[in-house]
């Protein structure tokens, strides 16, 4: 595996692992099969571990913690705070305010079982709290020596300017795959003014890109995506049809869509690393062999072509502002 540098020092595997799967939001868990998911992650060479309070609730970084706490010097561990559930899941909101930032920085070491998290990320921004206030108080963390890194997720390019002049910000997270393109606009660009690294969410599209969801029917009655608008009817149909794209050319290079999907991210630049979500070894095996597919221009373009940015159906999530409580719980 191969490393990409995040910002101008954070040095990472070039593709990590999204463990929120691992915790719910698509679907039954399964402790046994995820716990050695992360150890064959990290025989495969994958450092950087991104997780979140909410996602669980709580249960999430317990895990990562307690799985990945023997090889704790050799891993990043990525966590966020902000968007406030209660344990049973039940939204309350998004909190940037400073004593809520320290104190949940707090509870995430306690849960990792580390003193130090790698990267610390907003996971929304708190439209009532100013960003400098927020961010001020992640300069803290770091100077505290508790935090390492700190970046922000789904912020916009404003607010990533406003955030970057209080503190180096090492890491924009958003979601970027083929089917989602929108921070291609204004977040990319700004990212790569200011030297902020960036790590591609759901790069897999939540898994669509892979063509292993035949029907909605398919999934689980307690998985997030039965609430997500590209999933529904014929929004479902649409996307289907478009994506095909990406399994014919799997086809043509003998590996699966899910890589061409992440050959796809990574090709869009060496300051993005995707975090592939999943919470098995088959499947974490095929994504890391990814970095070896070879997408030729000639298959970029016909990915253009076919499926031009803006073509998806469907808005990214159901309301923007949030994510639903399903999301994030068991
Ligand atoms: N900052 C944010 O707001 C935010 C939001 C969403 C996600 N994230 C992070 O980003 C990570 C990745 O995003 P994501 O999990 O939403 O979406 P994703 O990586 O696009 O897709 C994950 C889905 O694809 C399935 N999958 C993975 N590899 C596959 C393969 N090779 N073949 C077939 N299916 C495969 C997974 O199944 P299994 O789960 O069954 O293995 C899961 O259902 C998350 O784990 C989380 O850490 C961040």
């Amino acid at each position: 595996m191969r490393t990409r540098v995040l910002g101008t020092n954070l040095q990472s595997s070039e593709i990590g692992l999204g463990c929120m799967s691992m915790s719910g939001a698509y679907g039954i868990h399964d402790d046994g099969e995820s716990l050695a998911a992360l150890h064959r992650a990290v025989e495969l060479g994958i450092t950087l571990f991104d997780t979140a309070d909410v996602y669980g609730p709580f249960a999430n970084e317990a895990f990562i913690g307690h799985g990945l706490g023997a090889v704790r010097d050799r891993v990043l561990y990525v966590t966020k705070f902000g968007l406030v559930r209660t344990s049973a899941g039940q939204h309350l909101g998004v909190n940037g305010t400073p004593d809520y930032v320290r104190r949940s920085c707090d509870l995430s070491l306690q849960r990792l079982g580390t003193d130090r998290i790698d990267l610390y990320l907003q996971h929304r921004v708190d439209p009532h709290t100013p960003i400098e206030e927020t961010v001020g108080a992640m300069a803290e963390l770091v100077a505290a020596g508790k935090v390492g890194h700190i970046g922000l997720s789904e912020a916009s390019a404003d607010t990533i300017r406003r955030a970057h002049s209080v503190h180096p910000i090492t890491v924009v997270q958003s979601e970027y795959s083929i089917w989602s393109r929108d921070v291609e606009d204004e977040i990319l660009p700004v990212c790569r003014e200011l030297g902020i690294g960036f790590i591609a969410y759901s790069p897999l599209g939540r898994g669509f890109l892979t063509g292993a969801i035949a029907n909605p029917s398919d999934l689980a009655v307690n998985d997030y995506r039965h609430k997500d608008p590209r999933f529904q009817g014929g929004a479902f149909d649409a996307n289907k049809a478009l994506v095909s794209v990406v399994q014919e050319i799997a086809a043509e290079l003998g590996c699966t869509p899910a890589q061409v999907a992440l050959a796809w991210v990574l090709s869009r630049g060496d300051d993005i690393v995707p975090i592939p979500g999943t919470k098995r070894r088959r499947t974490l095996e095929e994504n890391a062999g990814a970095v070896d597919v070879v997408l030729t221009p000639a298959h970029l373009a016909r990915i253009e072509e076919r499926m031009p940015a803006g073509s998806t159906a469907g808005e990214r999530y159901a309301d923007m502002s949030e994510i639903a409580p399903a999301e994030i719980g068991r």
